[in-house]
């Protein structure tokens, strides 16, 4: 359920029109609602009560600070990527002590800049990294506290691009290496086993995958023990899937409960690392349909954002459904593609879609489009990012202003021997 209703053929979200947001910020844009971000965020959290467990939110999904202030008020730990992932956490108040460090590809500089700031754990996938690790804390006098992350090769049944958990995905250690990878670890006097840790892909529709990960985690465990190495946190991930069009995701409720019932005799800290199910539906693209063409094969509704602005249905063929923000009950249906500006064949956000006959000027909303919208935006075809609003309840919050021109330029040089 999230906070972006219609009232009398109007959208609203939480208490504001959205025409009314859009009149004052200009299109496109990207609006989030408060109260649904608290709600989801409420009942993830709540529907693991039954077990110790830290909720760190998957900062990629979308790392707005006012996003991040906002889970770190409810409590919320972060699960993040990249050194700047990392200042961005810590910039919004999420306490190092709850913060998780995933990636293949840490350099050393992310690593002391973590090791520094004194986060929870990290998260190892690899040899090669666990051995940089273990250098870089070294050279700080420092200990590293290390989960090793497994990939338990389960399918997760979702877009291959999203799918993280296959023998032949990039992400973690097969349980063989991941073995040899704690008793290298044990050893090391600038490293401390901490956890273990497996996400297996985002966007999962079904239980059963995750379910099966987890038994070959325990089975793993229960080998690790035998070495006596005890593991104090046990981080599954995130990937939990929300509802786009016709899926039919397990509610976090239902979720929780499968894996409690999996690891109810185990003596460890649960970690999750939800990022879609916590933003996914807490968001919208609002845009303007400039223009309505039709040619002898298609019908067109061009509208002022474009893939640069939300690159999911062009780069995974992505289903977001597109309302007009008024509507008006009496209009005809056509069947369009609704198309943004960028010279590229891929600038859709929609094929073939069933519309009502919208006109230029209108506004549309692009809905589910809290996760992974704003954060995988660019400036191709020199497109300034559009601006993220907050609501919250009869107020909005303009938190990233949209991007100047000079902005656009701002890092850029012309060489003196071209002056
Ligand atoms: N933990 C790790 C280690 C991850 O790699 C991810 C997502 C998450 C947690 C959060 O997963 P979530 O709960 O959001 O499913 N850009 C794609 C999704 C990429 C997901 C990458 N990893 C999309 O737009 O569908």
């Amino acid at each position: 359920m999230h906070h972006f209703q219609f009232r009398h053929g109007e959208l609203y979200a939480e208490e504001l029109p959205v025409r009314e947001i859009a009149r004052r910020v200009g299109t496109p844009f990207y609006l989030y609602s408060t109260a649904t971000l608290k709600r989801h965020f409420r009942i993830f959290d709540r529907a693991f009560g039954a077990l110790p467990h830290l909720v760190c939110y998957s900062v990629k999904a979308n790392s707005n600070l006012a996003v991040l202030r906002l889970f770190a008020r409810e409590g919320s730990g972060a699960d993040i990527v990249s050194g700047g992932e990392l200042y961005r956490a810590l910039k919004a108040g999420i306490p190092p002590e709850k913060i998780v460090f995933s990636g293949v590809g840490k350099t050393p500089r992310e690593m002391r800049e973590a090791l520094k700031a004194g986060i929870l754990m990290f998260n190892v996938e690899s040899l090669g990294e666990l051995q940089t690790l273990a250098r870089v804390a070294r050279s700080l006098g420092k200990v590293a506290p290390v989960a090793i992350r497994i990939n338990p090769d389960v399918d997760p049944k979702t877009h291959p691009y999203i799918s993280t958990g296959l023998q032949k995905n990039k992400f973690g250690l097969d349980l063989e290496t991941a073995f040899k990878a704690y008793l290298l670890a044990r050893e090391d006097p600038h490293l401390q086993v901490l956890g273990i840790d497996c996400h297996i892909g985002s966007q999962l529709t079904e239980i059963s995958p995750f379910v099966e990960a987890l038994r070959r985690v325990k089975a793993f465990m229960k080998r690790l023990a035998q070495e006596d190495i005890e593991i104090r946190y046990l981080d599954l991930g995130g990937g939990l899937g929300i509802v786009y069009g016709d899926e039919a995701p397990p509610p976090p409720e239902e979720y929780a409960r499968a894996l409690v019932e999996e690891l109810k005799d185990l003596k460890v800290t649960l970690i999750l690392e939800p990022g879609r199910v916590l933003v996914g539906n807490a968001g919208i693209l609002v845009t303007r349909v400039l223009y309505y063409k039709e040619t002898p094969a298609k019908k067109f509704v061009i509208v002022d954002a474009g893939m640069n602005d939300l690159l999911r249905p062009a780069f995974y063929d992505a289903y977001h459904e597109i309302v007009p923000v008024t509507s008006h009950p009496d209009r005809p249906e056509i069947v369009a593609d609704v198309v943004g500006p960028i010279c590229e064949t891929g600038d859709f956000f929609a094929r073939d879609r069933k519309l009502p006959l919208v006109k230029p000027g209108e506004l549309l909303a692009v809905m589910s489009t809290g996760a992974y919208g704003f954060v995988m935006s660019s400036n191709y075809n020199s497109r300034p990012r559009p601006p993220e609003v907050l609501v919250s309840g009869s107020e909005y919050f303009v938190v990233r202003r949209r991007e100047s021109y000079a902005r656009l330029v701002a890092g850029e040089k012309i060489p003196e021997f071209l002056l």
